[in-house]
């Protein structure tokens, strides 16, 4: 039988690609360095572990309530009351499997066909492919290092108008960081026309030399999505969460018990002490600008064009336009012939997609060490 047609609208994720190829390179003995991978360099905290391990021993191995456990809804609310001084009330977090289930979960509450959904080019590619399930027309905007790679609000005016926007702050593949005054400017155009506005703060809890803010502070109808993955090294343990206006839990409640029937129950449990690992989150976060910090002028050095300082999450969107190569070609050679990883611009859009490439400095600073020493060593032997 041949695959819908929505199926075969998906493009691949490239990074998932060459990181099987990398693992398989590693395989036959060669050693990589992994620059491409959006995942923390950290274990979990130990006190998370541990309180993973008493739930299985407790055997609180069931399903849980739908939108999550009482106690970690509560947590999240209390967390965004202590850091952000907000009051979100319990019932309006919802927990999901991933924040990657949250956009699911929103996208098919709002979507359809007729309905459109723009989103940041480059920006992160999932959005757009979980939007394509719905049928939705989705709505590119370019974005470049002159407005921050910020969607303005007057780039909204071109038709056709969209219902939904999508926003990563801080932001996958460029790592910058809204000003708060843009998101408040948006989130009053999307509010004129009927529209809602989505904001992806899985990065929140890494950024380096400002202050965030959430987007939860702005109004209580921003959809604001969030997560366990990045900031708490938890990504394996699939646990996110959404913040929604009160009148979308009951629509999207009924979504997630007949798509995932509950959150992972023990990951709900060991999350109830992330919040409480305050110390060695802000030690991942500190290691993670170390690591930026060095990365920018060495890259800077062999040729790559870093246009912003990035301010979050962990990566560096670079240019290549001085090698003469396609990204993809880069990315294949690099990783073929100086055993480096890198993520092509292609992952991320269209726009200027042939000539970026996104490094993570996810990895420990002697591996990013190694892999410029290798990339300089290979990018010398190319002239
Ligand atoms: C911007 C952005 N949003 C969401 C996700 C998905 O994260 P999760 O592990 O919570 O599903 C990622 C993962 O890389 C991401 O980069």
């Amino acid at each position: 039988m041949d695959i819908s047609k929505r199926a075969s609208q998906i493009s691949p994720f490239y990074v998932m690609e060459l990181l099987e190829k990398a693992r398989m390179m590693e395989l036959q003995g060669h050693r990589v360095i992994h620059m491409e991978v959006g995942e923390p360099g950290f274990e979990t905290p130990d006190s998370i572990k541990s309180a993973a391990a008493a739930a299985l021993a407790e055997g609180k191995t069931f399903y849980t309530h739908s939108l999550g456990i009482p106690e970690l809804r509560q947590a999240i609310s209390d967390e965004y009351a202590a850091s952000c001084g907000i009051y979100i009330p319990p019932d309006r977090i919802i927990i999901t499997n991933g924040s990657s289930a949250a956009f699911v979960l929103i996208f098919a509450t709002l979507l359809e066909p007729g309905r459109t959904l723009a989103l940041s080019d480059p920006g992160y590619p999932c959005y757009k492919n979980i939007a394509l399930l719905t049928d939705c027309t989705i709505k590119p905007i370019e974005v470049s290092p002159e407005t921050n790679y910020e969607i303005l609000p007057q780039y909204l005016d071109e038709t056709p108008w969209p219902d939904l926007l999508v926003i990563a702050n801080p932001s996958n593949p460029t790592g910058a960081v809204y000003r708060p005054e843009t998101v408040i400017a948006l989130h009053q155009r999307m509010s004129v026309a009927g529209g809602l506005l989505v904001v992806d703060e899985i990065y929140s809890g890494l950024t380096y030399d400002i202050d965030f803010s959430s987007s939860a502070s702005i109004s209580d109808d921003i959809v604001v999505v969030s997560g366990f993955s990045k900031a708490y090294a938890m990504t394996g343990w699939r646990l996110g969460w959404m913040i929604v206006p009160s009148d979308l839990v009951r629509p999207i409640q009924k979504l997630a018990q007949n798509l995932f029937i509950a959150p992972p129950s023990i990951s709900q449990y060991a999350a109830l002490n992330a919040f409480d690992e305050k110390e060695e989150l802000a030690k991942m976060r500190a290691l993670y600008k170390e690591r930026r910090d060095f990365l920018i002028p060495r890259l800077n050095s062999l040729g790559f064009v870093i246009s912003r300082i990035p301010d979050g999450a962990f990566y560096i969107y670079a240019g290549i336009e001085g090698f003469g190569m396609d990204s993809m070609t880069f990315v294949e050679r690099a990783l073929e012939e100086a055993g480096v990883a890198i993520t092509p611009g292609y992952d991320f859009g269209a726009f200027g997609a042939s000539s970026h490439v996104r490094f993570s400095y996810a990895d420990r600073i002697e591996n990013l060490k190694e892999g410029c020493q290798r990339l300089e060593v290979w990018l010398k032997g190319l002239t």
